[in-house]
């Protein structure tokens, strides 16, 4: 069984469906630690309510950002963490967590990469007028929405949408995707060539 981290800023409706998931299937690992930048996180709630360890670390009480950056990783080194599910985390994670888990750290971004990146990738392509757009899991490198990119489902855009259905519909999307990569990820099935991820049976 791997053991997770999910970190997450806010609401959380991805890590639930990450706890539902593994109540009701395999997910072929753990979820044993989320993490959070926001005190106010919903997520971390989530966790506890689900006996999940749920840590609030204020990047403010900290000197630098290198220092913020040494304590999360001594976490994940203490709770011997395979894999860092980021999900709607509002911080970069620091050059010393990338280098110690390098291609075991994923995200989901709400658009289809690499259009649209960026912390409002639904208003963007919903402003924009994209007739499709989508959600992405990919792996999380140096840049910014860059990584190697391992699922992908593509939504279309109605006439009649809002901002706030397509949101809606985007989530809906995200919720059955997500736990699938992850799965995928906790069962060895994900090989990484260069900028290709190819899923194996
Ligand atoms: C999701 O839309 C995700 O794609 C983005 O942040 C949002 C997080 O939502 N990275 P939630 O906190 O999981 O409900």
């Amino acid at each position: 069984m791997k053991r997770i981290a999910v970190f997450a800023s806010g609401f959380g409706s991805n890590l639930q469906a990450l706890i539902d998931f593994s109540k009701n299937d395999d997910l072929g690992g753990e979820i044993v630690l989320v993490i959070s930048n926001k005190s106010s996180a919903f997520a971390l709630q989530r966790a506890r309510d689900n006996g999940i360890k749920a840590v609030f670390l204020d990047p403010a009480q900290f000197k630098t950002r290198g220092e913020f950056d040494e304590q999360v990783a001594g976490i994940l080194e203490e709770e011997k963490i395979d894999l860092v599910v980021l999900a709607g985390y509002m911080l970069l994670i620091g050059q010393n967590i990338l280098a110690k888990f390098r291609n075991s750290i994923i995200n989901i971004h709400p658009a289809l990469l690499p259009a649209f990146k960026g912390i409002h990738g639904i208003k963007d392509a919903f402003d924009y007028g994209v007739k499709v757009t989508g959600v992405t899991v990919h792996f999380v490198d140096e840049g910014l929405d860059s990584g190697p990119i391992i699922m992908q489902q593509a939504v279309e855009i109605s006439d009649d949408d809002s901002a706030e259905t397509l949101e809606e519909k985007i989530h809906a999307v995200e919720h059955k995707l997500y736990p699938l990569a992850v799965k995928y990820f906790c069962t060895g099935r994900l090989k990484i060539t260069g900028r290709k991820v190819h899923i194996t049976q």
